[in-house]
């Protein structure tokens, strides 16, 4: 795996309320099995705060992709768990 991902926040509210919209705590997702097997997540901890506008950034393969369609419930995640709302 590449350099993992880092979220930035910025609030078009300041002050206002910072509530988590999504949650990830200690996900790990790995694609395939074996000698292919490739972790994309790998123990990753991240607070969605609702209200704000958050970046995902990294360098490609770092799992961007990956970490928004398991916080969004569209995937499964290997280990860990995604709270939404
Ligand atoms: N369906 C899949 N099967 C196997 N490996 C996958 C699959 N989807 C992603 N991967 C692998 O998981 C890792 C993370 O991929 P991901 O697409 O989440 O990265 P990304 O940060 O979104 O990259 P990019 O900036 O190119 O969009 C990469 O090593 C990628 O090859
Ligand atoms: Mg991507």
């Amino acid at each position: 795996m590449t350099t993992a991902p880092t979220s930035v926040h910025a609030s078009p509210n300041p002050g206002g309320p910072v509530a988590s919209a999504a949650s990830a705590r200690q996900v790990t997702k790995a694609y395939g099995t074996g000698e292919t097997r490739v972790t994309a997540l790998d123990a990753v901890d991240v607070d969605i705060q609702r209200g704000r506008f958050t970046a995902i950034m990294g360098p490609s393969g770092s799992g961007k992709s990956t970490l928004m369609h398991c916080l969004a419930g569209l995937d499964t995640v290997t280990e860990g768990r995604i709270w939404i709302g």
